[in-house]
C-alpha cells in the first residue's frame, strides 16, 4: 500500500537513533547558509541541521518524521518539495538536506525552492562518485545505480548554481547515511544501522543477507583489511557528497 507520507513513514522510525547531525557537515553547511534569517528546509525530516537560532520553517511530507522533530523546533508543515506552499521570495534561504533524490519531481521541487527562495543550498551526492565507494561495488552492487540517483548536474542546472563543495565525510561521522561508515565495515553488519538508510532499506532482503555475508567472511579472513585497509589511516574521505550553492 502507498502512504501518503511516502517512504519515510514506513522506514523512519527510530531515525533519530542512529542519524546525529554531524558537526563537521554542519559547519559546513551554515557557512553556506551565512547570516540569513527566513530558512525553509525543504524534506527536513526530524530537523536534523536546523539551527535552533534561527527563523526555520520546515516542509516534510512524513507524519512519522514530523513526529521525531524534537520539542520546540520550528514550525513543520506536511507537504511535498513539489508544491510548496508559500508566496513566493517568502525566505532568504531554502535548504534541502539528504533529500532530493526522494522527490517524484527533481525540476519542479527546484524549481519551487528558487520561487519561494532567494537563495538555495542543497546537500547531495554525486552518483559517479558514490558508486565507487568498496561498500556498493564489493557488497551490494545493487544500489548501484538506483533509479532515484540524481546526477550533481541535474541540480546545479536547475539552480544555475554559483559553487559545489565537496563534503568531507569524518572518520567518525556521527550522521548514520551508508557513506558514513566508508572506515567502519562491522557497522553494516547490524541490522539497525542497515535501517536508517534507504539504500538499504529499499534493497531486497536476500541481496542484503548475501551481501552481508560476504563482508562478515571478509572481514573474519582478515580480506577487508587486505583490500582497503589503507583507509583507516585517513581522517576523511570524499565519498561524493557535495553541497550546491546557489544565489
Ligand atoms: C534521508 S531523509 C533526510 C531528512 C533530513 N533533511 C536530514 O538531513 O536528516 C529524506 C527526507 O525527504 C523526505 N521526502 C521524500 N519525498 C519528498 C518530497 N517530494 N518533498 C519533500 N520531502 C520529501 C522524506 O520524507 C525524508 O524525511
Amino acid at each position: 500500500m502507498t502512504h501518503p507520507g511516502g517512504l519515510y513513514d514506513t522506514i523512519g522510525l527510530g531515525y533519530t537513533n542512529h542519524r546525529l547531525p554531524d558537526p563537521r557537515i554542519a559547519a559546513q553547511i551554515w557557512a553556506s547558509v551565512g547570516l540569513a534569517d527566513r530558512i525553509l528546509n525543504v524534506g527536513a525530516g526530524t530537523g536534523s541541521y536546523e539551527d535552533s537560532h534561527r527563523t526555520m520553517v520546515a516542509v516534510e511530507p512524513s507524519a512519522v518524521m514530523i513526529g521525531q522533530r524534537p520539542t520546540g523546533s520550528g514550525p513543520a508543515i506536511r507537504a511535498h518539495a513539489e508544491c510548496l506552499p508559500f508566496p513566493t521570495g517568502t525566505f532568504d534561504v531554502a535548504l534541502a538536506l539528504m533529500t532530493v533524490h526522494h522527490w517524484s519531481d527533481l525540476e519542479l521541487g527546484l524549481a519551487e525552492m528558487r520561487r519561494v527562495a532567494r537563495r538555495q543550498v542543497v546537500f547531495t551526492f554525486d552518483p559517479a562518485v558514490h558508486d565507487a565507494l568498496w561498500i556498493f561495488q564489493d557488497y551490494v552492487p545493487a544500489i548501484i545505480g538506483m533509479a532515484d540517483a540524481v546526477p550533481l548536474d541535474a541540480v546545479v542546472g536547475a539552480l544555475q548554481a554559483d559553487r559545489v563543495e565537496i563534503v568531507p565525510v569524518p572518520a567518525d561521522c556521527t550522521d548514520g547515511f551508508i557513506l558514513a561508515y566508508w572506515n567502519r565495515p562491522e557497522l553494516f553488519l547490524e541490522p539497525s544501522i542497515r535501517a536508517s538508510t534507504s539504500g538499504f532499506a529499499r534493497l531486497e532482503a536476500a541481496l542484503v543477507d548475501s551481501g552481508m555475508a560476504r563482508l562478515a567472511e571478509d572481514l573474519a579472513s582478515g580480506e577487508w583489511h587486505r583490500r582497503h585497509g589503507d583507509l583507516m589511516a585517513r581522517k576523511s574521505l570524499d565519498a561524493g557528497l557535495r553541497l550546491v550553492v546557489a544565489g
